[in-house]
Parts: C-alpha cells; sequence; structure tokens
C-alpha cells in the first residue's frame, strides 16, 4: 500500500472513530467510589473526581451518596458511575430519620457529558437545616459507632452515647454496601425507635445494593434502665416505661 494511501485510510478511522461515539449515544461519566468513617463532617469532605469512563449504549451517569449519623459519628458512602437507570433531578431524603441513627441518601441520574459532578455535601446541610439540634435525652445508653470493625468501631473506639427519648433501644447491625468497584463492610451500633432492620425497605439506594445482618448486643454492652437510680428525681418516674420498652 503507497503511504498516501495509508495516510488516507489513516484518517478514515479517525473520522470513524469520532462520529462513533455521539452516534451511539456513548455518554462520559466521572467514575468513583468514596467510604469515610473517620472525621466526617458536612463541611470538610470533598469528593477528588480523578476517573470517568464512557457508558454502555442507552446509559446515563449516576451518583448516590449516603450519608449516616449515629450520636456523634458520621460516615459516608458513595458511588458515582453510569446507570440504566432512567435520568431523574438530585433527590435527598432521609431513610431512616432522626432522633437516633439516621440515614439519609442523595440522588442523581443524568445524560449529559460529566454531569454526575457532585463533590460536596451541600444537599445535606440543606436537608439538616430543618432538624431538631437538641432531642429530649432519656436515661438510656447504648454503644455508639459507626464504620469499620477492624479500624473506627474496634472496641476501644466505641463510646456509650445518651439517646433521645424517642429513640432509646439499642441497635447494632454490619451492613455492606456494594455497586461497581464499592464494595464496603461497616458496622452501625446507635440508638434507634425500634431494634429491627432499619434499611430493610432499601434493598437498593440507587445502584447500591445494600445487605443488612442484625448483630446481637452483648447484654453488659446495652447500659439500660437499671441505671435509673443514679438520674435525677424525676427519672425514677420514667423507669417503668423504659422497662415496659425493653
Ligand atoms: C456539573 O454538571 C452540570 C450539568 O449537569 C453543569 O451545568 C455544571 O456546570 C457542572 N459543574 C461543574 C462544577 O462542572
Ligand atoms: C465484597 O467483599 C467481600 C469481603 O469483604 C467478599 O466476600 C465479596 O465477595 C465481595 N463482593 C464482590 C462483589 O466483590
Amino acid at each position: 500500500m503507497r503511504l498516501r494511501d495509508l495516510r488516507s485510510l489513516q484518517l478514515l478511522c479517525l473520522l470513524e472513530a469520532i462520529s462513533l461515539l455521539p452516534w451511539t449515544g456513548a455518554l462520559l461519566c466521572y467514575e468513583a467510589t468514596a467510604s469515610a468513617f473517620r472525621a466526617v463532617t458536612l463541611h470538610n469532605w470533598n469528593w477528588l473526581l480523578l476517573r470517568s469512563m464512557v457508558c454502555k449504549l442507552r446509559e446515563g451517569c449516576e451518583e448516590t451518596i449516603v450519608f449516616i449519623e449515629t450520636g456523634t459519628s458520621k460516615g459516608i458512602v458513595s458511588f458515582k458511575g453510569c446507570t440504566t437507570a432512567l435520568s431523574h433531578p438530585p433527590q435527598i431524603s432521609y431513610l431512616v430519620s432522626p432522633p437516633g441513627v439516621s440515614v439519609s441518601s442523595y440522588s442523581h441520574v443524568c445524560r449529559t457529558y460529566l454531569c454526575n459532578n457532585i463533590t460536596n455535601l451541600e444537599p445535606f446541610v440543606r436537608l439538616k437545616a430543618s432538624e431538631s439540634k437538641h432531642p429530649v435525652p432519656s436515661t438510656k445508653f447504648c454503644p455508639t459507632c459507626v464504620g469499620r470493625h477492624d479500624q473506627e468501631c474496634l472496641p476501644n473506639f466505641v463510646t456509650t452515647e445518651t439517646c433521645p427519648f424517642a429513640a432509646s433501644s439499642c441497635y447494632s447491625s454490619t451492613l455492606n454496601f456494594q455497586a461497581g468497584n464499592l464494595n464496603t463492610t461497616f458496622l452501625i451500633m446507635g440508638c434507634v425507635r425500634e431494634s429491627h432492620k432499619l434499611l430493610a425497605n432499601f434493598q437498593h439506594i440507587g445502584s447500591i445494593r445494600v445487605t443488612e445482618a442484625i448483630n446481637i448486643l452483648d447484654k453488659s454492652e446495652a447500659v439500660d434502665a437499671g441505671h435509673c437510680s443514679q438520674g435525677p428525681p424525676w427519672t425514677i418516674l420514667l423507669c417503668p416505661l423504659f422497662i415496659i420498652r425493653a
């Protein structure tokens, strides 16, 4: 083949490659996963977007962030990538609302170039602005932690926190979140309204597959109404209530 022919062929291939991209509807989306449990705050978290991926035909870009709070501890598990789900504007809501252990999620699916571009927790700041900052406390305490069992939730790091009056049962579970390259297993312990599966109705959060396994709390860990006599006099009146609820 002559050089000129080769050049023309190369040019033809290049043109074809360029024309093929928009033609097949291939979309470029950010690809990222994150899980953070240490020193997470609503204001310091910044999601670095370093990678992108070309989606399959008709796929869109997704971004899903799950924000978990128990006592003073916070955790984030999140996913960005391609999805077959229909496009929808950003949605933010509580899956499990406070007081006590709370789980909220942000989810967005779009179909324009690198549109899954959120890098902060601004939507959660707005969600939480409406919530009561000082719920009425109870006399019950629960072990409290969110994180990996061999890191943030090692026994030494599990704190014992006072439960809000409206959420005075102890809860502990192991959660697994999976989507694309994301595969995070972590522990949540804290105060809840009723100690059953918190995320039973949410097998999926966006593309994230959720599995929840309840852990049996060691009786000695759950400090309960037996400590009533140590509280101020009015707590004695509340004690029968907790004994019945327990
Ligand atoms: C994020 O994507 C939207 C399109 O969904 C675009 O309008 C906006 O400018 C992008 N923001 C940044 C910081 O790239
Ligand atoms: C996720 O990780 C667990 C272990 O941490 C492993 O058993 C499981 O096979 C992994 N799942 C996937 C889909 O990679």
